[in-house]
């Protein structure tokens, strides 16, 4: 599909056939004191999206600014749709879902975005991408580089948490710890990129790791009988994954697909709010220090933090968030009501949907659709349930200790 590229701050276009990142000129004056600017946004042709209208069916494919080279190779989308009778009945949401990306390759939502990254890098004939990461997206592009045989430079804060570090070891990526922050590695990854090529997968910096997380609006407009669900619950960090969603959503709306965009709530950890706090003031500084327990989300300098507080103006959408402690109560919510593990960024939407239970039925009525977006498998943090959860001991192997056991 063609495409052209529109800074998110001075609205300057770009049209380019080469690999873009960011707007010159407004990237120039970042400072690091608050949100970045100069993120680029991905325009599609209005012709070729109105094409797509007259299908009767679309597919994310469809949608991509590059052709993905044999997805079966790296098979990313087609996440399951869960309808948790039980929790419907407990919260009066008759029409609740839950989108299990956490059924994705590498266990998270991020390899929406490594899959059109790998497409890109293999159109312009690049075999190596850098990027900084301090887990998912680390293994979603290491997981993308084993299955198509690109080269994965990975720079990682020397404190990132171990499980997802090792997944990225596993899928045989070049790991690169520095003794610094997420900020320091991210900068490095550039550096790197311009000294020794490659393309740079850092979250937003490329404009196609939004885009290719939108693909999951696409799938899930076909999967709920092409249309839209009334409000989707998105856990927030640096913003990326909320305005890949809101542009799946977009580009449906702009093909003709759908007439209205559904309400997307940007949901975070009161203990990293960046997001949140911008919404609510217009004050875009960085935060002090962010401490949520859920590590995907933890986020001081949200690199898409202006494009996501457009787009949850745009939708009519809002930002609603939560305390640690009501995160992974609803973790563990979801595993014993539901028979779903996902790790605690993920469970963050699910605590929203929670908290914003009541206000959702009066505004909306018991019909209202919800969809909660789950970003990412419970396994990719055993160690938050230290503590919590026991394990219980063993029993001698005898018929007398399991009448003992269960008399
Ligand atoms: C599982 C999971 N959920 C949610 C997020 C938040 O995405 P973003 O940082 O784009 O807001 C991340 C980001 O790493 C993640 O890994």
């Amino acid at each position: 599909m063609r495409f052209t590229y529109e800074c998110c701050d001075c609205g300057k276009v770009f049209e380019s056939e080469e690999v873009l990142y960011q707007c010159p000129e407004c990237a120039e004056k970042n400072d690091g004191s608050s949100f970045p600017k100069g993120n680029l946004i991905v325009k599609l042709n209005k012709e070729d999206l109105e094409e797509l209208a007259k299908r009767e069916h679309v597919t994310m494919y469809d949608f991509f600014p590059y052709t993905i080279p044999t997805p079966e190779v790296y098979p990313v989308g087609g996440t399951p749709i869960a309808k948790p009778a039980r929790l419907a009945k407990k919260y009066g949401l008759k029409n609740l879902t839950c989108k299990l990306d956490s059924a994705l390759p590498s266990g998270s939502f991020k390899d929406r975005a490594s899959q059109l990254i790998a497409a890109q890098a293999i159109a312009h004939k690049q075999n190596r991408i850098a990027l900084a990461s301090t887990g998912n997206a680390g293994a979603a592009m290491s997981c993308a580089g084993a299955a198509y045989g690109l080269e994965i430079i990975l720079f990682v804060p020397a404190t990132a948490p171990i499980n997802k570090l090792m997944q990225s070891v596993l899928y045989g990526a070049t790991v690169v710890p520095v003794k610094g922050t997420y900020d320091d590695a991210f900068a490095l990854s550039i550096a790197y990129t311009k000294k020794f090529g490659g393309i740079n997968r850092n979250t937003a910096y490329n404009p196609m790791t939004i885009e290719g997380k939108k693909s999951i609006s696409i799938e899930l407009f076909e999967q709920m009988g092409r249309k839209a669900p009334d409000v989707v619950y998105v856990p927030v960090g640096d913003g990326c994954i909320y305005a890949g969603v809101f542009k799946g959503f977009y580009d449906l709306k702009e093909a003709g697909l759908i007439n209205k965009m559904p309400h997307i709530i940007c949901v975070q950890s009161k203990q990293s709010n960046a997001i949140s706090k911008a919404w609510e003031t217009g004050d875009f500084s960085c935060i002090d220090a962010a401490t949520t327990r859920a590590d995907s989300i933890s986020v001081e300098s949200p690199a898409n933090g202006r494009m996501a507080v457009r787009y949850i103006n745009e939708c009519d959408g809002w930002a609603t968030q939560v305390d640690d402690s009501e995160i992974l109560e609803a973790q563990l919510e979801l595993t014993r009501e539901a028979g779903i593990f996902v790790e605690p960024a993920a469970a963050c939407a699910w605590a929203g949907v929670k908290k914003d239970n009541k206000m959702l039925i009066e505004k909306f009525g018991e019909d209202v659709s919800v969809c909660t977006l789950l970003t990412g498998t419970g396994f990719k943090d055993m160690a938050v349930f230290t503590g919590r959860v026991s394990i219980p001991e063993a029993i001698e192997n005898s018929t007398e200790a399991v009448i003992k056991r269960f008399e």
